[in-house]
């Protein structure tokens, strides 16, 4: 099947028009990725948690689709989750087994990618994408993954 990612786009973009909150934008964004891309096997967005004082900082998971993961609160520095948004840099793991900062969500997961959100130029959260298909994220999941993430920096920019 062939997948038209700049459709994708528009239709995200339009998402983003109609949605009530933060929280409502990411919700959508994951249902359609999931829905339109068979290789997205599990779908989710974390954003980073302060913390109280003496408390380290969190990537809390927020909307996702997907099986259920036992990493709902990961430390900065975990993960695969941790090293993307620590370096603020997008990651693409081909597979997931040989890559040691990897924390396991399902048993059936091959490969990952992972896509900071900034806000004013800091990475506030991140968007994350398990495949069950090992090297499944293309150039074009990359480019699409991050213009997701940037969607919801520029609402969180705007409205929150
Ligand atoms: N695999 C991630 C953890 C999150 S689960 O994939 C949902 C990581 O290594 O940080």
């Amino acid at each position: 099947m062939s997948i038209d990612y700049a459709q994708l786009a528009k239709e995200l973009e339009t998402l983003g028009e109609d949605a009530q909150s933060v929280e409502d934008l990411m919700g959508r964004i994951v249902l359609r990725l999931q829905q339109r891309l068979p290789h997205y096997n599990w779908v989710g967005f974390y954003l980073i948690e302060k913390g109280r004082p003496g408390e380290e900082p969190m990537l809390v998971l927020g909307p996702y689709v997907g099986a259920e993961t036992p990493h709902k609160r990961i430390p900065l520095n975990q993960g695969i989750c941790g090293a993307a948004v620590s370096s603020g840099q997008t990651l693409v793991v081909d597979d997931v087994n040989s890559d040691p900062r990897y924390l396991a969500c399902s048993l059936e997961t091959k490969s990952e990618i992972v896509a900071p959100i900034f806000v004013k130029g800091s990475a506030v959260g991140e968007l994350d994408i398990d495949s069950h298909t090992p090297a499944a994220f293309t150039d074009a999941d990359r480019r699409l993954v991050e213009y997701c993430a940037a969607l919801v920096g520029i609402y969180l920019e705007e409205f929150a």
